[in-house]
């Protein structure tokens, strides 16, 4: 049995596998996000333990036989976080996590250092781990001074689990000071934020073992033999492990909270100035690029708490059917955008409003909105030599087949829907405790599942599709303007 943990930001999942890959059973434990200033986003990592607890206690209720018979712990997580130890590894502070924009000044600083883009082969994102420290240095002076080790938050639960430093590859391409090229800590960028090699956790592939469960934990949980922990992934990557996205043209479109397209590629393809990630994966000498959309179903989420109907009646009202783009244009920068703007200060905004309007009506703009958004993405790919022939959907958005249709027909790309499954981060994670703890072949575990739909592009409309792009596209430098 192996054991996949995905620290997420509203709470933990655990997630068993067997040796064939069947899912056993999974568990939850919740967690919030604290809010104490406008654009700040925290957490407190003992939450983490509690939440990990909670979910591994639900496994150990309903599976205890399974859970006594787990050899190997994959870790996934929130990327980007900044947990701050001292010497003692007591947490100085909460964490500040990805979505948490107070540190954008100090991330453009870094970002006109021109070492950064060059050396990490991405924009300084001010949800990236580096302008978090610069900004702890610049306003709590004397708690940076105590920092002796920052670790991402899934490495924080290793930490926990096995007493460990370690960090892995793909979550530590986030943090704006590895070389990602090379797959290790530039020392450069290091002390341009006034730290060194020795305040970094250790660097080992995703696949690579790296720690054992501390025997009271494994105790505690019922485990019997020694439980080995892999090196893990970012929550991106390891969602990637689990749905196969691995080889060279492999992609999937997430329609999360936040919106991710993202390509697997067998070399460092670095395009900073279109915005797009350029990360290592979570298999050796593998990398991805990826353009990330910060408010993709959360954009839904948002016109659902103004129209008091759930995501779904909003969706369901439109029917089956692809119609011509609404007349009405949706900005989805609700907080800000990251591909390809990089804009944290750009908000949203509804274009073509007349008496006609409804509430569908502003729906389709939504969902047009979010699907020309990851147009631009799949525009930024390209300008960073990656195209694409077909993509997967993933995440909650992908329910809705209307949805699906603006979002083939936005891209001129079929779209695949994997068969019923669990094929999300937690799943890919406890792939990669599979592989750690068998050292077996990373290529032949991450599979893709098999597809259940593919939904085309509708030929009859990609016209009037691409009209209402080029209106999208115009619409962005006019809000600048009118909003700064
Ligand atoms: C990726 C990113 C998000 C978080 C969400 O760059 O910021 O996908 O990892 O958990």
């Amino acid at each position: 049995m192996y054991l996949g943990l995905d620290l997420g930001t509203s709470g933990v999942k655990a997630l068993l596998i067997d040796a064939d890959q069947e899912i056993v059973g999974s568990a939850h434990g919740g967690l919030d996000v604290s809010r104490p200033r406008s654009g700040w986003s925290e957490q407190d990592p003992a939450e983490w333990e509690r939440a990990t607890e909670e979910a591994v206690a639900g496994l150990n209720a309903a599976f205890p036989q399974a859970l006594a018979a787990v050899k190997g712990i994959g870790l996934s997580g929130q990327m980007h976080g900044a947990t701050l130890l001292d010497a003692g590894d007591k947490v100085l502070r909460p964490c500040i996590l990805w979505n948490d924009t107070r540190s954008f000044a100090e991330a453009a600083e870094l970002d006109a250092d021109p070492r950064f883009r060059s050396i990490t082969g991405n924009i300084v994102f001010p949800g990236f781990t580096a302008p978090k420290l610069v900004w702890v240095r610049n306003n709590e002076p004397a708690l940076f001074k105590q920092v002796r080790k920052v670790l991402l938050p899934k490495d924080y639960l290793r930490l926990w689990l096995s007493g460990e430093h370690i960090s892995e590859m793909s979550d530590s391409s986030g943090t704006a000071w590895l070389d990602v090229g090379n797959r290790r800590w530039s020392p450069e960028l290091l002390a341009a934020t006034d730290l060194g090699e020795e305040n970094m956790p250790s660097l080992v592939e995703g696949t690579h073992a790296a720690g054992r469960l501390k025997p009271e934990l494994a105790a505690r949980w019922g485990m019997s033999g020694p439980v080995t922990i892999a090196g893990g992934a970012g929550d991106n990557a390891a969602s990637a492990c689990g749905m196969g996205t691995i080889g060279e043209g492999h992609a999937f479109v997430s329609i999360g909270t936040s919106g991710v397209l993202f390509a697997a590629n067998a070399s460092y393809l670095p395009n900073a100035a279109s915005a797009v990630h350029a990360f290592c994966h979570a298999l050796p000498e593998t990398w991805h690029q990826m353009g990330v959309i910060l408010s993709a179903a959360d954009s839904l989420n948002w016109l659902s708490e103004i129209t008091g109907r759930s995501p779904r009646e909003l969706t369901d009202e439109l029917g089956e059917a692809l119609k011509a783009p609404s007349g009405v244009t949706f900005l989805p920068y609700l907080s800000g955008e990251r591909t390809p703007y990089n804009d944290a200060a750009i908000r949203g905004s509804f274009a073509g409003l007349s008496h006609q309007t409804d509430r569908a009506a502003m729906t389709r703009a939504v969902l047009e909105g979010v699907a020309f958004a990851f147009k631009d993405n799949l525009e930024a790919l390209k300008e960073a030599g990656t195209t694409l022939h077909r993509v997967t959907a993933i995440g909650g958005g992908s329910r809705s087949l209307y949805w699906l249709k603006v979002i083939a027909t936005a891209l001129n790309l079929p779209v695949d829907v994997p068969a019923e499954g669990d094929f999300g981060a937690a799943f890919g994670a406890a792939r990669l405790g599979l592989i750690a703890a068998e050292n077996a072949d990373p290529v032949a575990v991450c599979t893709q599942p098999a597809t259940s739909r593919s939904v085309e592009p509708d030929k009859a409309l990609r016209d009037a599709y691409e009209d209402a792009y080029r209106r999208y596209r115009t619409l962005y430098p006019a809000v600048k303007k009118a909003t700064v």
